[in-house]
């Protein structure tokens, strides 16, 4: 079993944040999951996912319909300064931003560890661990341009959340599929989100 941290910014597109905890999840890999304050306003706002503030990972796995007591999912507040996933001590096989928003792409590319989401990115590129960051928003300035640069140069994985069209989906599902497996791609995790070009 491999251990991922995921971590759901206030950007659009809470639903690859969700699917890709889903997905490792049925994957039976253990799950850290931390959204930001924005990051719960705007998953509510976008999917109608509440996270509440107590028994929150029991919510999520309700929500994904995945029975709680058969995964290993935690979910912790970002202001929760003293949980393991801010050492480097701690041993995790890869951390995933996803949706990053444009505020977190800057606090990471600029060494700002000032919460928990933030801290644990700050750790992941020390330690060399893989980092994926899928940010969103469009159309993107030269400061954004430039974090996202200075995150590639210091190691991280920017995927952004682009779906391609040459799968020809069917339903937003698909779309959303699309993204979350060039995640799992990057982090060398098998699945079958999507047929791949020339199989
Ligand atoms: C409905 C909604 C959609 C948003 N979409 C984006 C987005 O796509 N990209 C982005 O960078 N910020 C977006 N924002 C703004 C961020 O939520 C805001 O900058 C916030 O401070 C980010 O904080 P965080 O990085 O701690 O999550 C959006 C805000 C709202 C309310």
């Amino acid at each position: 079993m491999s251990r991922y941290t995921v971590v759901i910014t206030g950007a659009s597109g809470s639903v690859y944040g969700l699917r890709l905890i889903e997905q490792l999840l049925i994957g039976d890999n253990e799950v850290a999951a931390c959204f930001t304050d924005a990051g719960r306003d705007v998953c509510a706002y976008e999917t109608g996912f509440d996270l509440p503030e107590t028994e929150a990972a029991k919510a999520i796995s309700r929500f994904l319909e995945i029975p709680a007591e058969a995964h290993k999912l935690r979910c912790i507040s970002p202001s929760d300064l003293f949980d393991p996933i801010a050492s480097g001590s701690h041993r995790v096989d890869g951390m995933v931003a996803c949706p990053a928003s444009m505020g977190f792409i800057s606090k990471i590319a600029n060494g700002l560890a000032s919460d928990l989401p933030s801290r644990a990115a700050d750790v992941a590129l020390k330690e060399r661990t893989p980092l994926v960051v899928v940010p969103r928003e469009t159309p993107l300035s030269l400061v954004h341009l430039r974090n996202l640069t200075a995150l590639a140069e210091a190691g991280a994985i920017v995927l952004p959340a682009m779906p391609g069209f040459y799968q020809r989906p069917r339903t937003l599902d698909d779309s959303v599929n699309f993204v979350v497996g060039k995640i799992l791609d990057s982090l060398g995790i098998d699945h079958d989100l999507f047929s791949r070009w020339g199989e």
